[in-house]
């Protein structure tokens, strides 16, 4: 049976809502006996179309305000998450509406607000949580359509990180019986999903690299009261501050071996607080392209030690290996083409090219609302859609709560 899926997400850059309509075909009608065999089944989908809607300031503001723990309120973190259920539902209705298709599902992966992916110590037990806001019974109740949400604590019930969930995606669209590749969102965090040649689904190799656009933009805002470096204008006009940026990619989070997960916890307020003592002096532009530099070093540094290692078969000489590598960019990083062209010159030795999403049908801003569409999709077929090599988990798990209309 064909089925119409809003994908929906919100990233920690707290942007604006990304809405993909996808069409999945050919299921078979009724539900699945037993779990199917994921290996080797293809994404049977197509993306209809792609919408953005940006969060309006004072919405925006108050998101990245009640991500700080300490300072938000229950009852604000209560009503924004209404107030995201009611913004939530006008996107995607607005986005239906607009490429006139009905829909059959939702799935809305939700604000983050907080996550903690590794357990730590709470009133005597240790405890690994995660949270994303934005009410799903008020947008199925609004659109009428059943709606899942919630989907990174199944994974964690299952013993993973609840994150990245994406390589489901990237595996479905990227493997390759002879090319090894890497799809590399770069949103506020910056995470990569390795695909060796011939890997099946739990051969995959998946972790958050550091921060993509989440210090640039925070930069941005402090130094020049902007949102973002428009088209890495800023940066394109700066020199990077190397001696910072040696300094930094010393720091425990790049050398920590994968998985391993980040958000504003690590690469929030404080933080750039102390990047920003770290360029003192330097102008306005230097420090926007060190921030920008940042981002492209720590996803090669990442790639050189823990992917590359695992793409070059002892069976096959460096020399043949050599430009075997594809990185496929997605994200709000893949507009910055300052930052493009200093991931380019930094994995360049790797033997690793540069493409970008797009070229695989796959826009780089939607890939990530295209991934809760399908994982909305699996699990509304009972099928689970984590990816334990990836997370960590140490089960397969349906993942996502379902609101019906
Ligand atoms: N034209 C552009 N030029 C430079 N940066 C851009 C551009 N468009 C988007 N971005 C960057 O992408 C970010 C949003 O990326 P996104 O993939 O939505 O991240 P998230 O998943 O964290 O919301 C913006 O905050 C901005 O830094
Ligand atoms: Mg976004």
């Amino acid at each position: 049976m064909t089925m119409i899926v809003a994908g929906v997400m919100s990233g920690t850059s707290a942007d604006g809502i990304n809405v993909a309509l996808v069409r999945f075909a050919n299921e078979p009608a009724g539900r699945p006996k037993s779990l199917s065999p994921r290996k080797n089944r293809r994404a049977n989908c197509t993306l209809l179309a792609h919408e953005e809607y940006p969060f309006p300031a004072p919405v925006r503001r108050a998101i990245l305000g009640m991500m700080n723990a300490e300072l938000a309120r229950v009852a604000d973190l209560a009503r924004l998450n209404f107030l995201l259920g009611e913004l939530y539902a006008e996107a995607i209705a607005k986005a239906a509406r607009q490429h006139r298709v009905k829909l059959d599902l939702v799935g809305c992966h939700g604000q983050t607000l907080y996550h903690q992916g590794t357990p730590q110590r709470f009133l005597g037990r240790q405890l690994a949580v995660t949270w994303q806001t934005g009410e799903a019974a008020i947008i199925a109740s609004n659109l009428r359509v059943p709606v899942v949400s919630d989907f990174r604590p199944a994974d964690m019930a299952a013993g993973g990180k609840g994150a990245p969930l994406v390589p489901f995606l990237d595996y479905l669209l990227y493997r390759d019986a002879s090319l090894s590749r890497i799809a590399q969102n770069i949103g506020g965090i910056a995470n990569l999903t390795a695909i060796p040649a011939g890997a099946s689904l739990d051969q995959l190799i998946a972790f958050d690299t550091g921060p993509g656009n989440m210090v640039i933009d925070a930069v941005m805002e402090e130094l020049f009261g902007k949102r973002y470096d428009h088209n890495g204008k800023v940066s394109a006009s700066g020199r990077v501050l190397d001696h910072v940026i040696a300094q930094l990619l010393r720091a425990p989070f790049f050398r920590q071996t994968p998985p391993r997960t980040a958000g504003r916890e690590e690469f929030g307020r404080e933080y750039v607080g102390r990047f920003l003592q770290l360029c003192q002096g330097s102008s306005k532009p230097d420090i926007v392209a060190t921030a920008t530099a940042l981002a492209a070093h720590s996803i090669a540094n990442a790639v050189k030690q823990f992917v590359v290692p695992k793409f070059i078969s002892p069976a096959t000489s460096a020399r043949r290996q050599k430009r075997d590598h594809q990185m496929i960019v997605s994200g709000g990083g893949a507009k910055n083409p300052t930052l493009m062209s200093m991931l380019h010159d930094a994995v360049a030795p790797l033997g690793i090219s540069l493409h970008f999403s797009d070229e695989f049908g796959v826009p780089a801003e939607a890939k990530e609302a295209v991934a809760f569409a399908l994982l909305a999709h699996e699990t509304w077929h009972r099928r689970p859609s984590n990816v334990p090599s990836a997370t960590g988990a140490k089960r397969p798990a349906i993942m996502g709560k379902i609101s019906y209309a």
